[in-house]
Protein backbone atom coordinates (compact mmCIF):
# COMPACT_ATOMS: atom_id res chain seq x y z
CA UNK A 1 0.00 0.00 0.00
CA UNK A 2 1.58 3.17 -0.91
CA UNK A 3 1.89 5.95 1.76
CA UNK A 4 -0.32 8.44 2.11
CA UNK A 5 0.78 12.12 2.20
CA UNK A 6 -1.53 14.79 2.67
CA UNK A 7 -0.12 18.07 1.94
CA UNK A 8 -2.37 20.60 3.55
CA UNK A 9 -1.87 24.40 2.03
CA UNK A 10 -3.66 28.12 2.59
CA UNK A 11 -2.12 30.48 1.08
CA UNK A 12 -0.16 31.40 -2.31
CA UNK A 13 3.12 31.65 -1.39
CA UNK A 14 2.45 27.83 0.56
CA UNK A 15 0.73 26.81 -2.81
CA UNK A 16 4.44 28.26 -5.20
CA UNK A 17 6.71 26.38 -2.99
CA UNK A 18 4.92 23.12 -2.51
CA UNK A 19 3.66 22.40 -6.01
CA UNK A 20 7.35 20.70 -7.17
CA UNK A 21 7.11 19.40 -3.88
CA UNK A 22 3.67 17.55 -4.73
CA UNK A 23 5.04 17.00 -8.13
CA UNK A 24 8.11 15.12 -6.79
CA UNK A 25 5.84 12.92 -5.15
CA UNK A 26 3.11 12.03 -7.44
CA UNK A 27 6.23 10.77 -9.22
CA UNK A 28 6.72 7.99 -7.05
CA UNK A 29 5.34 4.42 -6.36
CA UNK A 30 5.76 4.63 -3.11
CA UNK A 31 3.56 7.56 -2.02
CA UNK A 32 -0.11 8.81 -2.82
CA UNK A 33 -0.25 12.71 -2.88
CA UNK A 34 -2.92 13.91 -1.65
CA UNK A 35 -3.80 17.77 -1.67
CA UNK A 36 -6.28 19.52 0.93
CA UNK A 37 -6.25 23.94 0.54
CA UNK A 38 -7.84 25.43 3.83
CA UNK A 39 -8.42 28.22 1.38
CA UNK A 40 -7.41 31.05 4.07
CA UNK A 41 -6.82 33.31 0.68
CA UNK A 42 -9.50 32.47 -2.12
CA UNK A 43 -8.72 34.14 -5.85
CA UNK A 44 -4.73 34.53 -4.49
CA UNK A 45 -4.45 31.09 -4.31
CA UNK A 46 -6.82 29.71 -6.97
CA UNK A 47 -4.45 31.85 -9.35
CA UNK A 48 -1.26 29.67 -8.20
CA UNK A 49 -3.37 26.40 -8.78
CA UNK A 50 -4.59 27.09 -11.71
CA UNK A 51 -0.50 27.94 -12.82
CA UNK A 52 0.82 24.95 -11.93
CA UNK A 53 -2.61 23.00 -12.49
CA UNK A 54 -2.38 21.00 -9.05
CA UNK A 55 -5.16 19.03 -8.38
CA UNK A 56 -6.91 19.40 -5.06
CA UNK A 57 -8.51 17.15 -3.42
CA UNK A 58 -9.98 18.61 -0.55
CA UNK A 59 -11.38 22.63 -0.12
CA UNK A 60 -12.06 23.75 3.21
CA UNK A 61 -13.35 26.97 2.23
CA UNK A 62 -12.10 28.80 5.03
CA UNK A 63 -11.95 32.24 3.80
CA UNK A 64 -14.10 35.47 5.06
CA UNK A 65 -13.50 39.30 4.43
CA UNK A 66 -11.30 40.94 6.68
CA UNK A 67 -10.61 37.46 8.37
CA UNK A 68 -9.08 37.52 11.98
CA UNK A 69 -6.43 34.92 13.52
CA UNK A 70 -8.87 33.14 15.48
CA UNK A 71 -11.22 32.79 12.30
CA UNK A 72 -8.52 31.47 10.40
CA UNK A 73 -7.43 28.79 13.65
CA UNK A 74 -10.64 27.82 14.45
CA UNK A 75 -11.73 27.07 11.15
CA UNK A 76 -8.75 25.30 10.08
CA UNK A 77 -8.41 23.43 12.77
CA UNK A 78 -11.53 22.03 13.41
CA UNK A 79 -12.17 21.37 8.99
CA UNK A 80 -8.62 19.56 9.24
CA UNK A 81 -9.11 17.52 12.38
CA UNK A 82 -11.90 16.29 10.89
CA UNK A 83 -10.59 15.83 7.02
CA UNK A 84 -7.82 13.51 8.81
CA UNK A 85 -9.69 11.72 10.93
CA UNK A 86 -11.59 10.88 7.42
CA UNK A 87 -8.66 10.20 5.34
CA UNK A 88 -6.33 8.85 7.98
CA UNK A 89 -2.81 10.69 6.07
CA UNK A 90 0.65 8.62 7.20
CA UNK A 91 1.86 11.87 7.04
CA UNK A 92 0.91 15.55 6.63
CA UNK A 93 3.31 18.20 4.80
CA UNK A 94 2.95 22.07 5.68
CA UNK A 95 5.28 24.22 4.45
CA UNK A 96 6.14 27.78 5.78
CA UNK A 97 4.49 29.94 8.39
CA UNK A 98 1.21 30.92 8.11
CA UNK A 99 -1.76 30.42 10.43
CA UNK A 100 -2.82 27.68 7.80
CA UNK A 101 -0.04 25.71 8.56
CA UNK A 102 0.49 26.11 12.53
CA UNK A 103 -3.75 24.61 12.44
CA UNK A 104 -2.37 21.99 10.19
CA UNK A 105 0.85 20.98 12.24
CA UNK A 106 -0.97 21.23 15.45
CA UNK A 107 -4.61 19.26 14.38
CA UNK A 108 -2.25 16.17 13.34
CA UNK A 109 -0.42 16.48 16.76
CA UNK A 110 -3.63 16.04 18.08
CA UNK A 111 -4.29 12.91 16.08
CA UNK A 112 -0.76 11.48 16.85
CA UNK A 113 -0.22 11.83 12.81
CA UNK A 114 3.68 12.56 11.75
CA UNK A 115 3.90 16.69 10.37
CA UNK A 116 6.77 17.02 7.66
CA UNK A 117 7.69 20.46 7.62
CA UNK A 118 8.94 22.24 4.50
CA UNK A 119 11.31 25.42 5.02
CA UNK A 120 11.86 24.83 8.75
CA UNK A 121 14.07 26.45 11.13
CA UNK A 122 13.82 30.17 9.56
CA UNK A 123 13.79 32.35 12.96
CA UNK A 124 13.78 36.20 13.45
CA UNK A 125 13.65 35.36 17.08
CA UNK A 126 11.29 37.95 17.15
CA UNK A 127 7.98 36.54 18.02
CA UNK A 128 6.31 40.52 17.00
CA UNK A 129 7.96 40.56 14.01
CA UNK A 130 7.11 38.70 11.74
CA UNK A 131 3.63 38.27 13.78
CA UNK A 132 2.38 36.11 13.97
CA UNK A 133 4.26 34.17 11.78
CA UNK A 134 7.49 33.63 13.86
CA UNK A 135 5.19 31.67 16.51
CA UNK A 136 3.31 29.72 13.62
CA UNK A 137 6.83 28.40 12.49
CA UNK A 138 8.24 27.55 15.67
CA UNK A 139 4.94 25.24 16.63
CA UNK A 140 5.35 23.76 13.54
CA UNK A 141 8.59 23.00 13.88
CA UNK A 142 8.11 21.78 17.67
CA UNK A 143 5.45 19.17 16.68
CA UNK A 144 7.24 18.11 13.20
CA UNK A 145 8.61 14.53 13.21
CA UNK A 146 10.39 15.35 9.79
CA UNK A 147 12.67 19.32 9.55
CA UNK A 148 13.10 20.45 6.18
CA UNK A 149 15.65 22.56 6.64
CA UNK A 150 16.06 25.04 3.62
CA UNK A 151 20.05 26.07 4.47
CA UNK A 152 22.72 25.32 7.48
CA UNK A 153 21.67 28.32 9.53
CA UNK A 154 18.03 26.92 9.51
CA UNK A 155 19.23 23.30 10.61
CA UNK A 156 21.31 25.18 13.15
CA UNK A 157 18.23 27.34 14.81
CA UNK A 158 16.38 24.05 15.21
CA UNK A 159 19.71 22.29 16.43
CA UNK A 160 19.44 24.74 19.01
CA UNK A 161 15.95 24.41 19.99
CA UNK A 162 16.71 20.96 21.06
CA UNK A 163 15.20 19.20 17.79
CA UNK A 164 16.77 16.14 17.06
CA UNK A 165 19.40 16.00 14.72
CA UNK A 166 18.19 12.79 12.65
CA UNK A 167 14.86 14.43 12.10
CA UNK A 168 16.52 17.32 10.07
CA UNK A 169 17.54 17.18 6.53
CA UNK A 170 18.94 20.51 4.67
CA UNK A 171 17.18 20.33 1.33
CA UNK A 172 17.64 24.00 -0.18
CA UNK A 173 14.20 25.92 -1.04
CA UNK A 174 12.15 24.37 -2.88
CA UNK A 175 10.81 28.16 -4.49
CA UNK A 176 13.93 27.44 -6.53
CA UNK A 177 12.99 24.28 -7.70
CA UNK A 178 9.06 26.07 -8.63
CA UNK A 179 11.06 28.76 -10.66
CA UNK A 180 13.25 26.35 -12.33
CA UNK A 181 10.06 24.67 -13.12
CA UNK A 182 8.06 27.46 -14.86
CA UNK A 183 11.32 29.48 -16.15
CA UNK A 184 11.02 28.45 -19.65
CA UNK A 185 7.41 29.23 -19.78
CA UNK A 186 7.41 32.67 -18.40
CA UNK A 187 6.20 34.75 -21.57
CA UNK A 188 7.60 37.85 -23.09
CA UNK A 189 5.64 40.79 -22.26
CA UNK A 190 4.07 41.48 -25.66
CA UNK A 191 2.16 44.64 -25.98
CA UNK A 192 -0.86 43.08 -25.21
CA UNK A 193 -0.33 42.09 -21.85
CA UNK A 194 1.26 45.03 -20.96
CA UNK A 195 -1.50 46.87 -21.97
CA UNK A 196 -3.24 44.20 -19.83
CA UNK A 197 -1.31 44.87 -16.36
CA UNK A 198 -1.04 48.48 -17.13
CA UNK A 199 -3.85 49.79 -18.43
CA UNK A 200 -2.14 51.02 -21.92
CA UNK A 201 -0.53 53.79 -19.82
CA UNK A 202 3.11 53.06 -21.66
CA UNK A 203 5.20 53.19 -18.55
CA UNK A 204 7.40 50.58 -19.17
CA UNK A 205 9.39 52.57 -21.72
CA UNK A 206 13.03 50.55 -22.20
CA UNK A 207 15.12 52.84 -20.45
CA UNK A 208 13.28 53.12 -17.22
CA UNK A 209 14.25 51.82 -14.47
CA UNK A 210 11.59 49.71 -13.11
CA UNK A 211 11.04 49.01 -9.28
CA UNK A 212 9.22 45.87 -8.34
CA UNK A 213 7.18 47.01 -4.98
CA UNK A 214 5.24 44.51 -2.94
CA UNK A 215 4.34 44.50 0.94
CA UNK A 216 1.69 43.24 2.70
CA UNK A 217 2.74 42.10 6.40
CA UNK A 218 0.65 42.91 9.32
CA UNK A 219 3.31 44.60 10.88
CA UNK A 220 3.90 46.72 8.32
CA UNK A 221 -0.15 47.57 8.36
CA UNK A 222 -0.49 51.16 9.19
CA UNK A 223 1.94 53.89 10.05
CA UNK A 224 5.22 51.96 7.82
CA UNK A 225 2.77 51.02 5.44
CA UNK A 226 2.44 55.10 5.12
CA UNK A 227 5.86 55.36 4.86
CA UNK A 228 6.48 53.08 2.52
CA UNK A 229 4.29 55.10 0.23
CA UNK A 230 5.12 58.38 0.98
CA UNK A 231 8.82 57.13 -0.05
CA UNK A 232 7.76 55.55 -3.14
CA UNK A 233 6.09 58.75 -4.29
CA UNK A 234 8.94 60.45 -3.07
CA UNK A 235 11.92 58.36 -5.33
CA UNK A 236 9.13 58.58 -9.01
CA UNK A 237 9.17 62.43 -8.26
CA UNK A 238 13.18 62.40 -7.50
CA UNK A 239 14.49 59.91 -10.19
CA UNK A 240 12.42 60.92 -13.57
CA UNK A 241 13.81 57.43 -15.38
CA UNK A 242 12.39 55.64 -12.44
CA UNK A 243 8.86 53.92 -12.47
CA UNK A 244 6.94 51.71 -9.96
CA UNK A 245 4.95 48.51 -10.03
CA UNK A 246 3.10 47.80 -7.24
CA UNK A 247 0.66 44.46 -6.89
CA UNK A 248 -1.32 45.17 -4.17
CA UNK A 249 -2.64 42.27 -1.77
CA UNK A 250 -5.66 41.73 -1.12
CA UNK A 251 -6.06 42.28 2.33
CA UNK A 252 -8.22 45.30 2.57
CA UNK A 253 -5.91 46.99 5.17
CA UNK A 254 -3.34 47.06 2.42
CA UNK A 255 -5.66 47.87 -0.08
CA UNK A 256 -7.04 51.02 1.70
CA UNK A 257 -3.47 52.60 2.18
CA UNK A 258 -2.22 52.17 -0.83
CA UNK A 259 -4.94 53.63 -3.27
CA UNK A 260 -5.46 56.49 -1.06
CA UNK A 261 -2.02 57.56 -1.06
CA UNK A 262 -0.52 56.19 -4.35
CA UNK A 263 -3.54 56.19 -6.88
CA UNK A 264 -3.00 58.91 -9.65
CA UNK A 265 0.69 59.38 -8.72
CA UNK A 266 2.63 59.76 -11.85
CA UNK A 267 5.20 56.74 -12.85
CA UNK A 268 3.26 54.64 -10.03
CA UNK A 269 1.12 52.01 -11.52
CA UNK A 270 -0.86 50.06 -8.88
CA UNK A 271 -2.13 46.56 -10.11
CA UNK A 272 -4.40 43.96 -8.71
CA UNK A 273 -1.82 40.96 -7.66
CA UNK A 274 -0.36 39.48 -10.52
CA UNK A 275 -0.22 35.35 -11.59
CA UNK A 276 2.81 33.84 -10.79
CA UNK A 277 4.26 33.98 -14.29
CA UNK A 278 3.69 37.61 -14.58
CA UNK A 279 5.38 38.78 -11.47
CA UNK A 280 8.51 36.56 -12.50
CA UNK A 281 8.33 38.27 -15.85
CA UNK A 282 8.35 41.86 -14.03
CA UNK A 283 11.01 40.54 -11.64
CA UNK A 284 13.25 39.93 -14.44
CA UNK A 285 12.77 42.99 -16.08
CA UNK A 286 13.16 45.07 -12.78
CA UNK A 287 16.06 46.92 -11.48
CA UNK A 288 15.40 46.96 -7.85
CA UNK A 289 13.51 45.39 -5.89
CA UNK A 290 11.99 46.62 -2.73
CA UNK A 291 9.66 44.13 -0.62
CA UNK A 292 8.45 42.73 2.62
CA UNK A 293 7.74 39.47 1.31
CA UNK A 294 9.49 35.91 2.10
CA UNK A 295 9.50 34.62 -1.04
CA UNK A 296 10.73 37.39 -3.41
CA UNK A 297 13.71 38.22 -0.84
CA UNK A 298 14.62 34.40 -2.15
CA UNK A 299 13.48 34.87 -5.68
CA UNK A 300 15.25 38.09 -6.86
CA UNK A 301 18.62 36.77 -6.27
CA UNK A 302 17.88 33.95 -8.55
CA UNK A 303 18.00 36.99 -11.66
CA UNK A 304 20.63 39.02 -9.87
CA UNK A 305 18.40 42.20 -8.74
CA UNK A 306 19.02 43.92 -5.87
CA UNK A 307 16.41 43.91 -2.70
CA UNK A 308 16.08 46.39 -0.46
CA UNK A 309 13.88 44.22 2.41
CA UNK A 310 10.89 46.50 4.25
CA UNK A 311 11.39 45.22 7.15
CA UNK A 312 13.53 45.61 10.47
CA UNK A 313 14.70 42.09 10.44
CA UNK A 314 14.81 38.92 8.64
CA UNK A 315 14.58 35.31 9.00
CA UNK A 316 16.78 35.10 5.27
CA UNK A 317 20.17 36.61 6.64
CA UNK A 318 21.72 34.22 3.77
CA UNK A 319 20.94 37.07 1.16
CA UNK A 320 22.31 39.87 3.13
CA UNK A 321 25.31 37.76 3.94
CA UNK A 322 25.80 37.06 -0.03
CA UNK A 323 25.56 40.68 -0.15
CA UNK A 324 22.18 41.01 -2.39
CA UNK A 325 19.69 41.83 -0.07
CA UNK A 326 19.55 44.97 3.08
CA UNK A 327 17.47 45.33 5.77
CA UNK A 328 15.76 48.70 5.88
CA UNK A 329 15.61 48.44 9.91
CA UNK A 330 12.61 50.88 11.05
CA UNK A 331 10.60 51.29 8.21
CA UNK A 332 9.97 54.90 7.36
CA UNK A 333 10.35 56.77 4.24
CA UNK A 334 14.06 58.33 4.70
CA UNK A 335 15.72 54.72 5.85
CA UNK A 336 14.16 53.94 2.46
CA UNK A 337 15.35 56.90 0.83
CA UNK A 338 18.34 56.79 1.72
CA UNK A 339 18.90 52.57 1.34
CA UNK A 340 17.54 53.29 -2.80
CA UNK A 341 20.27 56.40 -3.05
CA UNK A 342 23.31 54.40 -3.81
CA UNK A 343 21.58 51.86 -5.87
CA UNK A 344 20.51 54.75 -8.32
CA UNK A 345 23.38 57.16 -8.27
CA UNK A 346 26.43 55.16 -7.86
CA UNK A 347 26.65 52.09 -10.66
CA UNK A 348 29.51 50.30 -8.72
CA UNK A 349 27.12 50.08 -5.41
CA UNK A 350 24.26 48.83 -7.79
CA UNK A 351 27.04 46.43 -9.62
CA UNK A 352 28.08 44.97 -6.28
CA UNK A 353 24.24 43.86 -5.22
CA UNK A 354 23.07 42.71 -7.95
CA UNK A 355 25.93 39.34 -8.51
CA UNK A 356 24.05 36.61 -9.51
CA UNK A 357 23.93 33.82 -7.06
CA UNK A 358 21.44 31.94 -5.07
CA UNK A 359 22.28 30.90 -1.67
CA UNK A 360 19.18 29.60 -1.13
CA UNK A 361 18.78 26.53 -3.25
CA UNK A 362 20.27 24.32 -5.96
CA UNK A 363 16.61 23.28 -7.79
CA UNK A 364 16.42 19.54 -6.09
CA UNK A 365 14.83 20.39 -2.91
CA UNK A 366 11.64 18.56 -3.83
CA UNK A 367 13.77 15.63 -4.25
CA UNK A 368 15.82 15.48 -1.06
CA UNK A 369 12.66 15.86 0.31
CA UNK A 370 11.24 13.25 -1.32
CA UNK A 371 14.48 10.98 -0.16
CA UNK A 372 14.61 12.18 3.02
CA UNK A 373 10.70 10.96 3.42
CA UNK A 374 11.73 7.95 2.30
CA UNK A 375 14.20 7.21 4.67
CA UNK A 376 11.41 8.27 7.60
CA UNK A 377 9.27 5.32 6.30
CA UNK A 378 12.35 2.60 6.38
CA UNK A 379 12.25 3.03 2.12
CA UNK A 380 15.70 3.57 1.28
CA UNK A 381 19.28 5.03 3.30
CA UNK A 382 20.68 8.26 3.67
CA UNK A 383 19.91 12.05 1.76
CA UNK A 384 23.17 13.95 0.60
CA UNK A 385 22.29 17.29 1.56
CA UNK A 386 22.42 20.56 -0.15
CA UNK A 387 25.57 22.17 -0.12
CA UNK A 388 25.35 26.22 -1.72
CA UNK A 389 27.88 26.57 -4.35
CA UNK A 390 27.74 22.76 -5.09
CA UNK A 391 25.43 20.91 -7.45
C1 LIG B 1 -1.19 35.65 4.92
C2 LIG B 1 -0.15 35.05 5.90
C3 LIG B 1 1.23 35.59 5.59
C4 LIG B 1 1.59 35.38 4.15
C5 LIG B 1 0.50 35.97 3.25
C6 LIG B 1 0.81 35.66 1.81
C7 LIG B 1 -1.03 34.52 8.14
C8 LIG B 1 -1.26 35.01 9.50
N1 LIG B 1 -0.51 35.42 7.27
O1 LIG B 1 -1.30 37.05 5.18
O2 LIG B 1 2.18 34.92 6.40
O3 LIG B 1 2.83 36.00 3.87
O4 LIG B 1 -0.76 35.41 3.59
O5 LIG B 1 0.00 36.32 0.94
O6 LIG B 1 -1.28 33.36 7.85
N2 LIG B 1 -7.93 38.27 0.82
C9 LIG B 1 -8.80 38.15 -0.23
N3 LIG B 1 -8.51 37.28 -1.25
C10 LIG B 1 -7.35 36.55 -1.26
C11 LIG B 1 -6.47 36.71 -0.20
C12 LIG B 1 -6.76 37.57 0.84
O7 LIG B 1 -9.84 38.78 -0.28
O8 LIG B 1 -7.12 35.79 -2.21
C13 LIG B 1 -8.25 39.20 1.95
C14 LIG B 1 -9.37 38.73 2.83
O9 LIG B 1 -10.18 39.79 3.13
C15 LIG B 1 -8.68 38.27 4.10
C16 LIG B 1 -7.50 39.21 4.14
O10 LIG B 1 -7.13 39.33 2.77
O11 LIG B 1 -9.52 38.42 5.19
C17 LIG B 1 -6.35 38.78 4.98
O12 LIG B 1 -5.91 37.47 4.74
P1 LIG B 1 -5.02 36.70 5.85
O13 LIG B 1 -4.80 35.31 5.36
O14 LIG B 1 -5.59 36.90 7.18
O15 LIG B 1 -3.65 37.49 5.91
P2 LIG B 1 -2.62 37.91 4.80
O16 LIG B 1 -2.30 39.32 5.04
O17 LIG B 1 -3.09 37.53 3.45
Amino acid sequence: MPKKILFVFGTRPEAIKLAPVIRAFEKEAAFRAVVCVTGQHRQMLDQVIFAFRLRVDHDLSIMTGNQTLADITTGALNGLADLYRKIRPDLVMVQGDTTTVMAGALAAFYLKIPVGHVEAGLRSFDLANPFPEEMNRIMADRVAALHFAPTRLAKRNLIKEGIGRKTITVTGNTVVDALAGIRNQTRDFSDASLRRLFGGRGMMGRASRLILLTAHRRENFGRPLEEICKAIAALARRYQDAVVVYPVHLNPNVQRTARRMLKGVSRVTLTAPLDYMDLIELLRRSYLVLTDSGGIQEEAPAFGKPVLILRRVTERPEAVAAGCARVIGEVTSQNILKAVRPLFEQPSAYRAMARVRNPFGDGRASWRIVQATRRFFGLSADVAEFVPGRS
